[in-house]
């Protein structure tokens, strides 16, 4: 192409705000019918009935909804399922000798691990006859805390093969959050790694794991996944801690029959966070969330049983378990797991997967997207992407610019791009375009799916005029919703359903769930989520509690008082920022940062590390004494200052102000 069509090509694109899904894709697409809306309208809930086909059910469940108890929704009640058989032992008549897994491990020169469906279905059961032999039984609470080796995924198969939930901690966070996961679910089991590769180097995992094991409380039987070989770091096992390798040498052949779960079973926990302090465990069952994520894998990743897929997620979040996990492989595709980042062993490595592998689709986070555009185009442009069909992303807001880099850069204006909107609650998406049947607009994640019932209200619940911003919310129950807070049933009705909902009645109608993001609402229905309305960032598309970092940082000798924002920033979407009030006879400096940040990385994770750490004598307070956040975010975003009037001490902001943007 000649440099003035590329330039007429920039124009065009920067200019146009609306884009039809490319003929090639609808041709093809699983959802074309714009029937389908309506249809699910009128006949909600049933309508959900086409997700549960999708699912080889056991025992047929008799009602789909059963919402006499709200906000204790139950669906597809009487029915039972296993959730590895949906996963693998149903594709084994069509597909035993297709992959189901592609690895791709970060080094370069070791080779690549296929894993056909026949071989997962072996080494599935290897691993589930194994854990059973460990003590583990139905309901028992099994953590992962495990880089992206094909293990992590394997091991969630084995697990809901058996009945028993699993609880992974993604490996990314450090001991104490590893420890205080265990010890909130009474977890008794563990699999991890001894390590991983970072950017070439191997990273000692088991010493991680042991300093996290050491703060919990009860004993636990740990499986320790040999990643590493002669990278190792030498550690020896202790006696309940066992080699994966030979636990499955010791089944080798074993079969379980998978064990019949009830539709409502839990599946899962996955801890994320929210407003205070302590992660919550969100809890997922069997026939709703697997419904969920196979329904939405196919109508809007456009899955098809003989696609590559490839998402960049780490299974340590929510986008792992439902769609590298559960949604692909449900559907008996071929899901691409990489170990690896996408800057190593050069920025194009991501873009070498897709041409190797040949994936269909790419779904990825507009924070990777952003690092894209700034290492630039080449990189993509070095490589036959023709193979993808669809690009998607998700878990932060992406910015129309990213979007439509991506769209030609990646998609070579040939893709549709779904912008999908859900959180670990919901389990799988909730609002965005069905890539065969809407147009797209960038920035903009789109419509709710059909049959979801997603509204943007004002602060008194009252539905915004088109054009108006206010909260997002959702209006009726969905099968992939969470069912509660482990354990913690009080909480779980305070944190989702108390801002909007009539907490007296028994209507489901009087029940509102409120996901804690600010939203704004186009004439058409399009929905642009803008953010966090609660004390939660993200930071790369890790969502993180703006208090578990605070008392991080108060952890720290010689911390008085600390407060905690979430700061724009170019790639990483929000990055963080901490005031920090130190005690008297403590000096700010070079040394008081490094030992926050420490003390950060000790309780969290590197990933929660504040990119500033601003020293002040006061931070800014109402009069009942509340940190007003909002304004510390508007001195680290070089914003205007809003309302300060109802300040004790409106002079500190002009002084940290000062300080920050350095005027
Ligand atoms: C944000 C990740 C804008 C949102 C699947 C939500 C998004 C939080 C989008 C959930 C999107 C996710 N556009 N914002 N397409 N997708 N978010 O639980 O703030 O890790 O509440 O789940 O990410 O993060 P979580």
């Amino acid at each position: 192409m000649s440099e003035t069509d590329d330039t007429e090509l920039e124009a065009r694109l920067a200019e146009q705000d609306e884009f039809e899904p490319p003929e090639s894709f609808v041709e093809g697409a699983n959802v074309t019918d714009p029937g389908v809306y309506d249809e699910f309208e009128e006949s909600w809930p049933d309508c959900w009935e086409q997700a549960a086909d999708l699912l080889d059910w056991d025992e047929e469940y008799d009602q789909v909804l059963e919402d006499s108890n709200p906000p204790f929704y139950e669906w597809f009640t009487g029915g039972s399922l296993n959730a590895s058989h949906q996963c693998i032992d149903r594709h084994l008549p069509e597909r035993a000798d297709e992959a189901a897994i592609e690895w791709v491990g970060e080094p370069t020169d070791e080779p690549d691990r296929t894993i056909t469906y026949g071989e997962l279905y072996e080494e599935v059961n290897e691993f589930a006859a194994a854990l059973r032999d460990l003590g583990v039984g139905e309901d028992d609470v099994v953590t992962m805390y495990m880089p992206m080796v094909p293990e992590l995924a394997l091991a969630l198969l084995a697990c809901s093969r058996i009945g028993a939930p699993h609880s992974v901690v993604f490996a990314g966070f450090s001991a104490s959050a590893l420890a205080e996961r265990m010890n909130d679910a009474d977890s008794e089991y563990l699999l991890t790694a001894n390590g991983y590769y970072r950017r070439g180097d191997p990273l000692d995992h088991l010493a991680k794991t042991n300093e996290g094991l050491a703060e919990v409380e009860h004993d636990v039987e740990t499986v320790v996944v040999d990643r590493l070989g002669e990278d190792g770091f030498g550690h020896d096992l202790t006696d309940d801690q066992h080699d994966y390798d030979d636990l499955l040498a010791d089944h080798r052949g074993a079969e379980v029959e998978p064990v019949e779960r009830d539709a409502e079973d839990m599946l899962f926990l996955m801890y994320t966070s929210g407003t205070t302090g302590k992660p919550k465990g969100v809890k997922h069952t069997t026939g709703g969330y697997l419904s969920w994520v196979t329904w939405t894998s196919q109508a809007v990743l456009d899955i098809k049983p003989e696609d590559t897929y490839f998402c960049t997620a780490d299974i340590g979040w929510i986008t792992g378990h439902s769609y590298i996990v559960y949604g692909p492989l449900s559907l008996g595709t071929t899901t691409v797991m990489y170990e690896g980042t996408p800057d190593y062993p050069d920025n194009d490595r991501l873009w070498e997967i897709v041409e190797d592998l040949e994936a269909n689709q790419f779904y990825t986070a507009p924070t990777a997207i952003r690092s894209f555009m700034k290492w630039g185009e080449e990189y993509p442009n070095r490589h036959d992407l023709s193979s993808l069909r669809l690009l998607g992303t998700v878990g932060e807001p992406i910015n129309p610019k990213a979007w439509k880099w991506y769209y030609k850069h990646v998609g070579d204006e040939d893709c549709p791009i779904v912008d999908t909107w859900w959180q670990t609650e919901t389990g799988g998406m909730m609002v965005t375009t069905l890539p065969g049947v809407k147009n797209m607009k960038p920035g903009s994640a789109g419509p709710p799916l059909p049959g979801v019932d997603v509204r943007v209200v004002d602060a008194e619940g009252g539905e915004v005029p088109a054009g108006g911003a206010g909260y997002l919310t959702v209006h009726k129950p969905w099968p992939g919703m969470l069912r509660t807070l482990y354990r913690n049933d009080e909480r779980f009705i305070d944190e989702y359903w108390a801002v909007y909902s009539d907490t007296d009645s028994d209507d489901p109608e009087d029940w509102v769930y409120f996901p804690e993001d600010g939203a704004k609402v186009d004439d058409d229905g399009y929905i642009t989520v803008v953010g966090r309305v609660d004390d939660v960032v993200n930071v790369s598309g890790h969502r993180l509690g703006t208090m578990e970092i605070e008392s991080a940082v108060v952890a720290a000798e010689g911390v008085a008082e600390a407060a905690v924002v979430g700061a724009d920033h170019d790639v990483k979407g929000e990055a963080v920022h901490a005031y920090v009030i130190l005690e008297d006879g403590h000096e700010a400096g070079e040394e008081m940062r490094a030992r926050i940040e420490e003390s950060v990385e000790d309780a969290i994770g590197p990933i929660a590390r504040p990119e500033r750490v601003v020293f002040t004598p006061e931070l800014p307070k109402t009069r009942s004494g509340k940190i007003m956040r909002r304004l510390l975010e508007e001195i680290s975003d070089g914003e205007e200052l809003g309302d300060t009037s109802t300040l004790r001490n409106p002079d500190v902001v002009e002084d940290i102000r000062q300080d920050v943007q350095g005027d």
